[in-house]
């Protein structure tokens, strides 16, 4: 991005696998090396796209089509990036966002038929910027939907999808990964936090060089 000061770094998975609680410590250690981070997510980040969030993660499962989604999605995306991700990265702050346009390659373009190149088109008109570093956190499907859904956290509209979903997410994520190499790294993520908070801040340390 023009004028980018920050790192621009985003973690992605399915759901239950830990990313906000590694998206927090990640902040902690960048703030622990003397950087400035700004910790977010998607979507929301940003008041706007907050508002549209509650219209995506509540309701039943079918409220939405996959293609009204990845509208509502970016519209929510173009809003955190216009007030929240430029503007930081612009002042020099890292950027830690829990989930971005990796999500929806994977949620909107690869479970329910193929519509990713429908995805990539709208993110090039819309959004047109990628991760510097791109986190993937790999873990079991069964595990990680057992303990998203003991949340209870009211935004169950994709846990509620059920498990052969998020198996395809899995797959999903895993390819995507080799898709974009240069950005996408995978850290096994079947352990305990503190081992997956090192392995992501050794990889984080390896990037800045
Ligand atoms: P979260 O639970 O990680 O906060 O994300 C909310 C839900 O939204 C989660 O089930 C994944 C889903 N999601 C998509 O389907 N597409 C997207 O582009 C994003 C950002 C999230």
């Amino acid at each position: 991005m023009p004028g980018q000061k920050g790192l621009f770094i985003s973690l992605e998975g399915i759901d239950g696998s830990g990313k906000s609680t590694q998206s927090r410590r990640l902040a902690d250690w960048l703030r622990g090396q003397g950087r400035d981070p700004v910790l977010t997510r998607e979507p929301g980040g940003a008041p706007g796209a907050e508002d549209i969030r509650r219209l995506l993660v509540e309701g039943d499962p079918d409220r939405w089509s996959p293609e009204t989604e990845i509208l509502l999605f970016t519209a929510a995306r173009r809003d955190h990036l216009e007030r929240t991700i430029r503007p930081a990265l612009e002042e020099g702050h890292d950027v830690v966002t829990d989930r971005f346009a990796d999500s929806t390659r994977v949620y909107q373009g690869a479970t329910r038929g193929d519509l990713r190149g429908l995805v990539d088109q709208i993110h090039e008109d819309a959004i047109g910027m990628e991760p510097d570093l791109t986190l993937i956190l790999d873990m079991d499907p069964a595990i990680a939907l057992e303990r998203g859904l003991a949340r209870q956290s009211g935004e169950d509209r994709f846990e509620d999808f059920g498990l052969p979903f998020q198996q395809k997410l899995r797959a999903g994520f895993l390819a995507l990964a080799q898709d974009y190499p240069d950005r996408c790294r995978v850290i096994d993520a079947n352990t305990d936090p503190d081992t997956i908070a090192a392995r992501i801040s050794e990889t984080v340390a390896f990037h800045l060089g």
